[in-house]
């Protein structure tokens, strides 16, 4: 199969920032899990560098347009690698062979009579750099740009886009997913139900020279989106490369909802016009707004994706763009749900996953991978989780729907952190009649890794190739790059040895509230008798103990005694235990405690403890033990002790 993924060409006239980072992070997301597929894909992205904005913007700078293009351009070009995006070709419009192939496209549709000369008076914004119809004016404003356009009355050449109207319909009509989601389908074929105008395609040079000459008059140059479109071809060699041969017939666009028009409209007439056969699929997503606020230079809440890389890391970038936003819809960013994620979904169910699962590996079966049993009667509903995964995932992907995808996955990461717990290894290592069922249950645990470091890469293709490393495995063996050998369970090799690897996930530090005590009933009857050995109710009552979440572990450097947890009670909170001698960091993730939540904080080695952990003590061949207090079954983070 093969696969063409294109991004708009964005426009040089500002700097990358979010909105342009999510749209290319989706296509380049999209074309990694098509090569996972075994797809020959191409995923292309570009600058936009004609019209009057671009001018516009140099104006502002005092320089010359050519000057100003080559060096935003190479922003755009510089961001990529830093978002771990990989385009297979990058195409600017001022490009030698850009401009001669739409130069050609020009000539060949005037002389097939859909291009004409006509006078016409015309409603101009200069922003949208195009004619506005009485019909799109908010209070005599243009709606995006909020300034009257202007009216103007010049001669000019026009595209007979109304002649391919209906064709247009009848397209979109037979293909539903030429246009998804369905939302902007309807908007379009609401759009065309209305006659269609033709669409003025030049700039006279008296007004405008920043642009493509037109073959067949050199007192204008071509309208800008007429060029722009055009780039879509250009990058493939059009009209005689080998690429378009090979990738036109499948070619998918992804854009935002603000240049639907241009691309669901102009460019399909533009195509029939040229008797070039439609591109396949248009995408189409929301905006991103920034702590619910439009981003704007003005109001000055402009989020630029070098920013955001140093600040949250790109793991957790590319994950929150894609797991927040419902394709389609708009979306709103903030520090606190990127941070809530890195730490909730990342750090703790993933990144913990990955570690107690490897460090037992370690510990247990000296980093080796064990023999692989087949699947356990007991082990099934496992192993079927991660095939359902599997099929979830590979669908919502196909269908841009990468945070159902990626609920998916997390619904499986979540599975195997609880199967961890059911199968509790540590109190296997602990019955030599049990080895083969730990060997099971690590290999199984493994195997997970494997598949979710698979289906990660297109996502974070740095943590899963970190995930892989660890897993001992190379970047190109096949078990981790093709979803189709990949998905078969049992493949990794026993005997084989992990490697060490760095944390996958560093926890991010959000700005502390102070943890809420929570509300307390009041009941003031005394229940007992005062004497020196009890208590009086209201005094039991002071105590605030919960249940608490184990959500990491670590041990805490020069002291035997004393682990560091994290925990959910249900705010996130520290808690330092002295329990090192008798439990390992890995065994305690997951599990579920008994704490003392209003005990005054204190510092222990250097670490903040906010609460206590309570455990029963005991003695066991005459040594004094601790074991941890828990609840009978899995109750809500934060559950009373009453
Ligand atoms: N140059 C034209 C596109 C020509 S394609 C043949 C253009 N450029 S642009 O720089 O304005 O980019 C618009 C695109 O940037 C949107 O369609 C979207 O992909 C992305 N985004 C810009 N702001 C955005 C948000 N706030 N949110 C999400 N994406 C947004 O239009």
């Amino acid at each position: 199969m093969t696969t063409y993924i294109t991004t708009p060409i964005y426009y040089v006239n500002a700097q990358p920032h979010l909105g342009h980072a999510y749209t290319t992070i989706v296509a380049d997301t999209y074309s990694r899990f098509k090569r996972l597929s075994d797809d020959n894909v191409r995923f292309q992205t570009g600058t936009d560098e004609h019209g009057d904005k671009i001018v516009q913007a140099a104006e502002v700078e005092n320089i010359e347009p050519k000057e100003y293009v080559d060096r935003i351009s190479g922003m755009f070009r510089k961001t990529w690698p830093l978002l771990q995006v990989e385009p297979d070709n990058f195409i600017r419009t001022t490009d030698y062979d850009h401009v001669a192939v739409v130069r050609g496209i020009l000539q060949k549709v005037y002389e097939s009579g859909d291009i004409y000369f006509d006078e016409y008076t015309g409603l101009y914004c200069r922003g949208c750099e195009r004619y506005l119809t009485e019909k799109e004016l908010v209070d005599g404003n243009c709606p995006d740009h909020q300034v009257p356009p202007k009216e103007i009355a010049e001669q000019n050449y026009f595209f007979r886009m109304s002649r391919y109207q209906q064709q247009l319909i009848d397209h979109i009509k037979e293909n539903p997913e030429f246009i998804t989601p369905e939302r902007y389908r309807n908007e379009v074929l609401s759009f065309l139900s209305e006659p269609l105008e033709d669409l003025c395609i030049s700039r006279p040079k008296t007004r405008l020279t920043w642009g493509i000459e037109l073959p067949f008059d050199d007192k204008y140059v071509t309208y800008v989106w007429f060029d722009a479109l055009i780039n879509y071809l250009t990058g493939l060699g059009y009209p005689d490369g080998e690429k378009f041969k090979e990738f036109w017939s499948v070619a998918e666009h992804v854009i935002a909802k603000d240049i639907l028009k241009p691309h669901a409209i102009y460019w399909p007439t533009m195509l029939m016009a040229m008797g070039v056969p439609l591109y396949e699929k248009l995408h189409v997503h929301g905006y991103w707004n920034v702590d619910d606020t439009k981003m704007s230079k003005s109001i000055g809440n402009v989020v630029r994706p070098g920013d955001l890389v140093e600040e949250y890391g790109i793991d957790a970038l590319r994950y929150f763009v894609l797991r927040e936003m419902s394709f389609g819809l708009d979306s709103s960013f903030g520090s606190e749900a990127i941070i809530a994620r890195q730490n909730a979904d990342l750090a703790n169910d993933l990144g913990n996953l990955f570690s107690r699962s490897t460090a037992m590996v370690y510990k247990y079966r000296d980093g080796l991978v064990p023999q692989f049993l087949g699947v356990a009667d007991e082990d099934s509903a496992f192993v079927a989780s991660v095939q359902s995964m599997l099929v979830d995932y590979q669908q919502y992907m196909e269908q841009f729907r990468f945070h159902l995808a990626l609920k998916a996955v997390w619904e499986l990461v979540s599975v195997a952190n609880k199967y961890i717990v059911s199968n509790a290894p540590w109190v296997l290592a602990k019955e030599p009649d049990s080895a083969k069922r730990l060997d099971s249950v690590l290999f199984n645990l493994l195997e997970c890794l494997r598949i979710l470091a698979l289906v990660l890469q297109p996502v974070m293709p740095g943590a899963a190739a970190k995930m892989i490393e660890g897993l001992g495995l190379t970047a190109g063996d096949e078990r981790v790059t093709s979803l189709k050998k990949g998905r078969v369970w049992g493949q990794l090799s026993a005997g084989s040895a992990l490697k060490k690897i760095e944390t996958l996930f560093p926890r991010l530090e959000m700005e502390k509230k102070p943890p809420q005590p929570q509300k307390k009933q009041s009941g003031k009857k005394k229940v007992a008798e005062s004497s020196e050995d009890l208590i009086d109710f209201e005094a039991f009552q002071k105590l605030d103990l919960r249940v608490a979440e184990v959500v990491a572990a670590t041990a805490i450097k020069k002291s035997k005694k004393l682990l560091k947890l994290t925990v959910h009670a249900p705010e996130e909170r520290t808690v330092v235990a002295g329990i090192a001698e008798f439990y390992t960091p890995e065994e305690l993730v997951g599990r579920q405690v008994l704490i003392v939540a209003n005990l005054k904080p204190a510092k222990l080695m250097g670490v903040h403890s906010q609460g206590m952990v309570l455990v029963a003590k005991t003695t066991v061949d005459g040594k004094e033990r601790m074991v941890l207090t828990t609840v009978d079954e899995g109750v809500v983070p934060g559950s009373t002790i009453a």
